[in-house]
This record gives C-alpha cells, sequence and structure tokens, in this order.
C-alpha cells in the first residue's frame, strides 16, 4: 500500500516528520521514518543552542546527521530554526548585547548557517514564535535589542545566504483566524509590499482536544495564499488529557483528517509535517504534564486510528 508521502504526492503535496538525533539509533524508528515520509525536520539539531554552542564555534554534527539520513532516503529537508528566543546558548543570553553588537552576531549566525546548508534544504523557519496571542510583538532578545526590523533582516541575510531555500516565519495558535494569526497576515502583507524575500507561512499546529477544533484553519490559510505566499502545516500534534481512551483517539483521528483535508483545500499549502510520528518521541508529555498520546503512532510503534484517517484525508 501506498505511504503517506505517496499519497500526498498525488497532491503535489509532501507528508512529512521531524525527528531527533537520540532518536536515530532506534532501527525500527528509523525504518518507519525513512518509508512513510518525503521531508524530514530536525526537532532540536539546527537550534542556536546545537550550532553555534560558543560564539563563532559551529557545530554542524546533530544537523548534519538528519540532512545526511534524508538524502539516503530520497527525503527533503524543511531547516528549523534561525531565530527564535527559546533554546539559545549561554554566551548569548547571559550578557547584555548593544543593538550593533547583536545586529552582527545575528547575520553571522544566519549566514553561516544557511551557507553551510545551501542547496541542501528545501526550506527554514527563518522567524520561529515572534508574536505574542495578542498580536503584539513577542518581548525577545531579537525585539528588546533590535525592534520588529530584525524579522525583515533575518529574511534578507537568510535569502542572500541560499537563494533557493523557501523563508518561513513560524509560530503556534495561529492556525485560527485571531489577533495572533491576523498579526501575521499584516506582517506578511508588509514585508511582501517592501519585497522582503519571504515565501511563506508554517503553522505549528500543535493543537489539544480540550481546546477545541480551529474550525477557521481552511479559510485562514486561504487569505495567506492570496497574499502570494505559501503556506504549510509544519509541526501537528494533536495531544489529550491522559489516559487516552477510544473515545479521544476517535476524535484525534477526524481532527487529523481534519487539518490534512483543510491542507489539500488550499491551493499553496504545500504540505504537512508532524511533529515526529510516534508518541515514544514525543516532546508532549515532558513539557505538558498529564497530556500526551499526541501522535499517529503509539509508543510501540503501531499505527492508532490516526494514522487511518491521515490515509482516508490523504
Ligand atoms: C521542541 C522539541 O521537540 C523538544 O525536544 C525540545 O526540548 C523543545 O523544543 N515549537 C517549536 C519546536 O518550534 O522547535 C519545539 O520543539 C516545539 C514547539
Amino acid at each position: 500500500q501506498p505511504t503517506l508521502a505517496g499519497l500526498a504526492e498525488r497532491h503535489g503535496r509532501y507528508f512529512g516528520s521531524a525527528t531527533d538525533n537520540p532518536e536515530l539509533s532506534d532501527s525500527a524508528y528509523t525504518r518507519v521514518l525513512g518509508g512513510e515520509f518525503d521531508m524530514i525536520t530536525p526537532g532540536n539539531g539546527m537550534k542556536w543552542y546545537a550550532t553555534e554552542p560558543q560564539q563563532g564555534v559551529f557545530d554542524w554534527t546533530a544537523g548534519d546527521q538528519i540532512v545526511d539520513l534524508a538524502r539516503s532516503n530520497r527525503q527533503r529537508v524543511r531547516a528549523h530554526t534561525l531565530v527564535w528566543h527559546s533554546q539559545l546558548p549561554d554566551w548569548l543570553t547571559s550578557r547584555q548585547w548593544t543593538a550593533s553588537e547583536l545586529r552582527a552576531v545575528l547575520k553571522k549566525h544566519i549566514t553561516t548557517e544557511v551557507r553551510h546548508y545551501r542547496g541542501k534544504v528545501y526550506s527554514w523557519d527563518v522567524v520561529n514564535e515572534a508574536f505574542n496571542e495578542d498580536g503584539s510583538y513577542r518581548d525577545t532578545l531579537w525585539y528588546r535589542t533590535l525592534g520588529p526590523g530584525y524579522i525583515a533582516d533575518a529574511l534578507r541575510w537568510a535569502h542572500r545566504a541560499d537563494p533557493h531555500a523557501r523563508l518561513y516565519l513560524n509560530d503556534y495558535n495561529i492556525e485560527a483566524t485571531g489577533p495572533k494569526s491576523d498579526a501575521y497576515y499584516r506582517l506578511a502583507k508588509d514585508l511582501k509590499a517592501a519585497g522582503v524575500p519571504l515565501d511563506g507561512i508554517g503553522f505549528q499546529a500543535h493543537l489539544a482536544l480540550q481546546y477545541g477544533y480551529p474550525t477557521t484553519l481552511e479559510d485562514n490559510l486561504r487569505r495567506f495564499s492570496r497574499l502570494g505566499l505559501d503556506t504549510a502545516l509544519t509541526e501537528v500534534d494533536v495531544r489529550m488529557q491522559l489516559p487516552a481512551t477510544a473515545e479521544k483517539l476517535a476524535e484525534q483521528a477526524t481532527w487529523y483528517r481534519d487539518v490534512t483535508a483543510a491542507c489539500l483545500a488550499v491551493r499553496r499549502c504545500v504540505g504537512v509535517t508532524i511533529w515526529d510520528y510516534t508518541d515514544k518521541y514525543s516532546w508532549i508529555p515532558a513539557v505538558f504534564p498529564g497530556e500526551g498520546a499526541a501522535l499517529p503512532w503509539d509508543e510501540e510503534l503501531r499505527p492508532k486510528p490516526a494514522y487511518q484517517a491521515l490515509r482516508e484525508a490523504l
């Protein structure tokens, strides 16, 4: 039977999974990872703490391992992420920077990392999680020191370093329309009008059954398409309060089906990536105590109802 990737390809889309370096020694895990998906995102390996652990000292070990594995499986890579407030190395967060110092640090980081992966990745999540829930700019090291212009600068530097990579802004809780999603809409419009190299908006889609389904997702994707942008679902998972019951898993399956159908319904929604594929390696239990069972394969790597629902949607 065809894989999720094979089914997605019939629609001209991809179906991807995140992965992380420690899991790659699990051969039952890598068998499915290599077979079922055609796009891979490194869950941590390309973040700042991993790639520039000391100022000016770059380490590509983790990112390269994933790029090489993807290449050997003939998968593309959504690279993640260049500018974020989280998982930064201590040297960056433990001192004060002037604007001109920090601008130089950011430019060098982006230029060096994007150059290293030039020609090897499909896209970059250039800026991750730039806005608060109310649509104001998140108060990060970048925003505080450089002001909102850091976003356009980051996109321009990334574009110069790899003119063929598709450049994205990426965030969570923007699946439904609302203040946060509207902030991206306005920013994207402004950036396009100013000729800034922005290619797409990534909707993380870390969903939770207890918060309700984002029913405006399809319309929301469509309005970004109309700006001339690609969209993608970049980190999908659907968590629930544990224990998982048959009823909750059935509800979860309909959510996986519906988010996938929403993407397929919108021209320029280029693909769907789940934030790893098995509950064995999901980030959810560590970060949301009491929650989990968020992915389409269970902890024993057995497909759940969500997996069948994905196949039906595709
Ligand atoms: C998560 C990783 O999966 C975890 O292993 C890590 O401990 C924390 O970060 N939004 C993002 C991702 O953009 O980078 C995050 O990944 C999940 C939330």
